[in-house]
């Protein structure tokens, strides 16, 4: 129970890195001496010193033979930073406790076996699941090349995105646009349709939380119709942007805007290539067609459904396009309350 409570601090840590550590892992450390916290340490930017030398610094002499929680196995070679589990074993901690083995080839177990190999205890598999789903982005993205993906949308009481003539704005209280900005900043890229551009014209940016950088734009444009009006919308004022289309790449600059076109043919591609440029995350914030797209192929980890008390009598419906059938797709995972709305989390049904 000793070993679950500070492994829980270590996960509680770790979340401080979201969206400033990727394509890294949110990693956290707590060293402990017979029941008290002795140092802590959290990966805190990409290239930065890991959770383990944090640690490991802020403990000082109080480190020798103590014990490690850290929620991911420690790296066991010469990247960026040293290896975290040479520092280990200089500092003298005497027990290493890990929730997850480190996926990466480059670790895979290597880790573990060093540390041993120097005489210290090594545990592993505390809390293992919590460990899986604190760092689902990293894992699906370093077993499979490609991003993880998340589904959002806003939808009526009646369920729709959108009323008839395509109007979208301010479906859900400020509460719930604030949370998605949230779930911007911790997205390496946000994903929206060609006809999402044009009917609600959205930034697409991280404006009220605070984002170390911004997400990367993506646009599904197949036959590039926004892209010739590109004037006429906000998403090409700024950052960088990436549109999937089936006809020409290029690079070009607009206003404060690098704009890379990419030919794809299939939303398989475009996440291939997503994932070769280490976007980790993909955060698809519609509209119908392309969640439809995304619903029908199973190419999603998971689903916020951000459900608001307004009626529309008829409209656009999230998976309108989608033909099977959605309780089969679908597994509910959690449910919170942000003002008057409701949100709903799910995971993919197989999951
Ligand atoms: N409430 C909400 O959460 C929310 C969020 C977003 C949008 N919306 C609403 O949704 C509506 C827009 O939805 P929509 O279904 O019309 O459009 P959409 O899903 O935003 O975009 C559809 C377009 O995506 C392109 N596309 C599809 N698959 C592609 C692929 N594999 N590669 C490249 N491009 C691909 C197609 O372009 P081509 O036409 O060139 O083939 C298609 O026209 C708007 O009314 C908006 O207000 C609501």
């Amino acid at each position: 129970m000793e070993d679950e409570r500070f492994m829980r601090i270590a996960f509680r840590l770790a979340r401080l890195g979201r969206g400033f550590v990727s394509p890294n892992p949110l990693v956290g450390a707590v060293i402990v001496q017979r029941g008290r916290i002795v140092g802590v340490g959290y990966h805190r930017r990409y290239g930065e010193a890991h959770a383990e030398v944090r640690a490991i610094e802020d403990a000082g002499e109080d480190a020798v033979g103590g014990t490690m929680y850290v929620n991911l196995e420690p790296h066991s070679f010469h990247g960026k930073v040293p290896p975290c589990t040479d520092a280990i074993i200089r500092a003298g901690i005497s027990r290493v406790v890990i929730s997850n083995i480190d996926p990466n080839p480059k670790v895979a177990g290597k880790g573990v076996e060093i540390l041993r190999k120097a005489g210290l205890e090594v545990e592993v598999g505390v809390l293992e699941e919590e460990g899986e789903r604190l760092n689902e982005v990293f894992f699906k993205w370093i077993r499979t090349g490609r991003p993880f993906v998340t589904l959002k949308f806003a939808m009526t009481l009646d369920g729709f995105i959108a009323d008839s003539r395509g109007n979208s704005r301010w479906i859900t209280s400020e509460k719930s646009r604030r949370f998605v900005h949230k779930l911007r900043a911790w997205s390496d890229a946000v994903a929206v349709g060609a006809g999402t551009v044009i009917r609600d014209n959205p930034r697409l940016t991280v404006r009220e939380y605070y984002a170390p950088r911004q997400p990367v734009k993506v646009i599904f444009d197949r036959n590039l119709t926004v892209w010739k009006r590109w004037e006429d919308y906000r998403i090409f004022d700024e950052g960088e942007i990436i549109l999937f289309n089936s006809r020409e790449e290029f690079e070009v600059r607009v206003r404060r805007a690098v704009v890379r076109g990419i030919i794809a043919s299939s939303i398989e591609d475009a996440l291939e290539y997503l994932g070769r440029n280490q976007i980790t995350s993909l955060l698809v914030e519609g509209g119908s067609e392309i969640l439809s797209r995304f619903m029908e192929k199973g190419l999603f980890d998971k689903v916020y459904a951000f459900w608001a008390p307004k009626v529309l009598g008829k409209g656009l419906s999230p998976f309108g396009l989608f033909d099977g059938n959605l309780e089969e797709r679908l597994r509910l995972h959690g449910i919170k309350r942000l003002d008057g709305d409701v949100l709903a989390v799910y995971y993919p049904a197989r999951k």
